[in-house]
């Protein structure tokens, strides 16, 4: 599969899971996983670009994860820091933006700073965007657009009438990011788990027994090839039933 396939989807957003089974696997300790996880995340956002991808979304690190033991939330942080300020020259070589999407305002304040040197830092590159999902929760994004639009009606600026899926679009997290056509979760799972619940509407669900360490190129170009082969009706009837 190269970029010019014709049916290559513009936007891949991947629920990475099964971090702590590989380590688990291996004897290892969890943050071992993370940290092989990490190495997937090098290694598909690299693959991204040479496929052509134009958007990637990566659940990084979900509302819920505040609630898992406090070392490996602190782990966690470390990894995404480490990860960001890294990256940078490997990212700009390969011409990635960078964008977050949560509430990126209750990560820790070194994380929130890191965050924001790398986004700026990649700004004006025009290839691959790589979003990462950071203290996102698809749930807490649909009430915070209801909280401005609820403001926006309450100022007079807009009518309740003039609320449709546009304007709340324009209101997600994610405004301005095409909405994804592949949602790829590793690790065999069959669940959305408050990811992006908005923009999956219309997207192809790809699940893999692979977990996410091992989820690399090859199983990301399995993925795009499945995507390939589905015929998207986004609601309408197939041609040839008509
Ligand atoms: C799920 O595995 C994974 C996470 C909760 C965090 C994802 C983090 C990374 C891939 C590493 C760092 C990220 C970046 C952007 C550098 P799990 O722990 O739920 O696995 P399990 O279900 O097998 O226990």
């Amino acid at each position: 599969m190269t970029a010019s396939s014709k049916k290559i989807p513009r936007h891949v957003a991947i629920i990475m899971d099964g971090n702590g089974r590989w380590a688990k696997q291996r004897g290892k300790a969890r943050l071992e996983g993370h940290r092989a996880g990490a190495e997937s995340v090098r290694a598909i956002v690299r693959a991204c670009g040479e496929l052509g991808i134009e958007y990637l979304t990566l659940y990084a690190f979900s509302s819920e994860n505040w609630n898992r033991p406090r070392a490996e939330v602190s782990a966690l942080m470390h990894l995404l820091e480490f990860y960001l300020k890294q990256e940078i020259p490997e990212l700009d070589k390969n011409n990635v933006r960078l964008a977050a999407i949560g509430r990126i305002h209750e990560l820790p304040g070194s994380a929130q700073k890191q965050l924001a040197k790398s986004i700026e830092a990649l700004s004006k590159n025009t290839g691959l965007t790589l979003v990462l999902a950071l203290s996102y929760g698809g749930r807490a994004e649909l009430v915070d657009a209801t909280r401005e639009i609820a403001r926006m009606v309450k100022a007079g600026q807009i009518d309740i009438a003039d609320i449709d899926d546009k304007l709340i679009s324009q209101h997600l997290y994610t405004r301005g990011i095409p909405d994804p056509d592949l949602l790829v979760r590793t690790s065999g799972e069959l669940r959305v788990s408050n990811f992006l619940l908005w923009q999956i509407s219309y997207a192809e669900i790809y699940v893999t027994d692979v977990l996410w360490p091992d989820f690399r190129k090859p199983e990301l170009v399995k993925a795009c090839e499945a995507f390939g082969k589905r015929h998207r009706r986004f609601g309408l009837v197939n041609q040839e039933d008509k």
